[in-house]
C-alpha cells in the first residue's frame, strides 16, 4: 500500500467513487469532475495522494490548501482513514485543519476525533437528498423561453455567462467551462439551459451520470437573478432529470448547501422537485 501521484488524478479519484458508491456516499463522480475542473490553474493548491492495493485505488486524499481535506477510503479498508489524515497533517500549510463528514459516517467521525478534530458549531452544511426517477412531471416553461440541452462547445460562452450571473462573483470562465465539458463523464445531453427570448441563457441544470451505479447527480443549477422565481430552474432540472431517466438511470442525488444566504433557494427548489433529504454533513476542525 503506498501513497502516490497519478497522471490523471481526477479519473483515479472517480474510479474509487464509482466502485464503492451508494446514495449514502459523500462523493459522486460528478461533483469531483465539477469541483476539479470548474476553475483553471488551481492544481498547485491541491496536493492529492492515492493509496492503491494490487493496482486498485483503495483510498485518496485531496487537500485544498491551506487546510481543507477531501478524502474517501474503501469501506472495506477503514484503517486507511488514519493514513490519509496523517498525510494531510504533513501537507497542510495553515490551520485550522478542516474536514467535512456525513453524519452517519461513524468510522470517519471516530478517526477524526482520534486525530484531535472536534465538531465545529456552524449553521452551514450540505443536505444530501435523493430521488427515484419515477413520476417526473412535465417541465413546462414560460412563453417565449426555450428549454433545451446545450449544443456543445458552440454554447460554451453563453453557458459560462449564465453560471457567472447566478453565482456572482464566480471564477468560472468560458475557457474553464470548456475543461468541464471535456471532463468525464460530462455529456452535453445532460447539460440543460433555458434560453430567454433575447437569446441569453437565463437558467441551467447540469447532471452527471454514473452509468455503473445508474445514478445521476445534479451539480450545479443556477438562474440569472433577473429571471428568478419564474419556474426556470424547475423547468431546467425536470428536463435534465427526464433525459437522465431516458439514458437508463433510476435515481438522482443532489447536495444543496443550507444555512447560507447565497444558497437560500437551493433546498426548497429540490424539495419542490420531489427530492427527499436523507443525511447532512458536519464540519470538523483541528486547531
Ligand atoms: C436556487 C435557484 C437556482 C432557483 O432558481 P429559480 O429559477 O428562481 O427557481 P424556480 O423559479 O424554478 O423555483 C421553483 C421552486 O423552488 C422554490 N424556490 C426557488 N427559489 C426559492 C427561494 N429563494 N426561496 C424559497 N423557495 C424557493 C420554490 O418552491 C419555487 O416554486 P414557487 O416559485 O412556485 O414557490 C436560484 O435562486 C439560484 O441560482 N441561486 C444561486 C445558485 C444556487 O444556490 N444554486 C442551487 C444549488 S446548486
Amino acid at each position: 500500500m503506498r501513497a502516490y501521484r497519478h497522471p490523471d488524478d481526477l479519473r483515479a479519484l472517480q474510479g474509487l467513487v464509482r466502485r464503492v458508491w451508494s446514495p449514502g456516499c459523500q462523493y459522486h463522480v460528478g461533483d469531483l469532475a465539477w469541483q476539479r475542473r470548474q476553475h483553471l490553474g488551481r492544481e498547485g493548491e491541491w496536493p492529492t495522494a492515492l493509496w492503491e492495493q494490487d493496482g486498485v485505488v483503495v483510498g485518496w486524499g485531496w487537500a485544498e490548501l491551506p487546510g481543507f481535506l477531501n478524502l474517501l477510503v474503501d469501506p472495506a479498508r477503514p484503517n486507511l482513514i488514519d493514513a490519509v489524515l496523517e498525510w494531510f497533517d504533513g501537507v497542510a500549510t495553515a490551520g485550522p485543519l478542516t474536514v467535512v463528514a456525513l453524519q452517519h459516517d461513524t468510522r470517519l467521525v471516530e478517526a477524526l476525533e482520534r486525530h484531535g478534530y472536534s465538531r465545529k458549531q456552524t449553521e452551514v452544511y450540505s443536505q444530501y437528498m435523493y430521488r427515484p426517477l419515477t413520476g417526473l412531471p412535465e417541465p413546462g416553461s414560460p412563453p417565449g423561453f426555450t428549454v433545451r440541452p446545450v449544443s456543445g462547445e458552440a454554447d460554451a460562452a453563453r453557458r459560462a455567462a449564465v453560471h457567472q450571473a447566478a453565482w456572482h462573483p464566480s471564477r468560472v470562465t468560458e475557457d474553464s467551462y470548456r475543461t468541464v465539458m471535456a471532463a468525464w463523464p460530462y455529456r452535453a445531453d445532460l447539460d440543460w439551459v433555458v434560453e430567454a427570448p433575447d437569446g441569453r441563457f437565463a437558467s441551467y441544470c447540469l447532471i452527471w451520470y454514473d452509468g455503473h451505479n445508474r445514478a445521476g447527480e445534479i451539480e450545479p443549477v443556477g438562474t440569472d437573478p433577473q429571471f428568478r422565481r419564474m419556474g426556470l430552474a424547475r423547468a431546467a432540472c425536470l428536463a435534465a432529470l427526464r433525459a437522465l431517466r431516458d439514458l437508463g438511470a433510476d435515481k438522482a442525488v443532489v447536495y444543496p448547501t443550507r444555512g447560507h444566504p447565497a444558497s437560500q433557494g437551493a433546498y426548497p427548489l429540490y424539495r419542490d422537485l420531489g427530492f427527499i433529504p436523507h443525511a447532512r454533513t458536519h464540519t470538523y476542525e483541528k486547531p
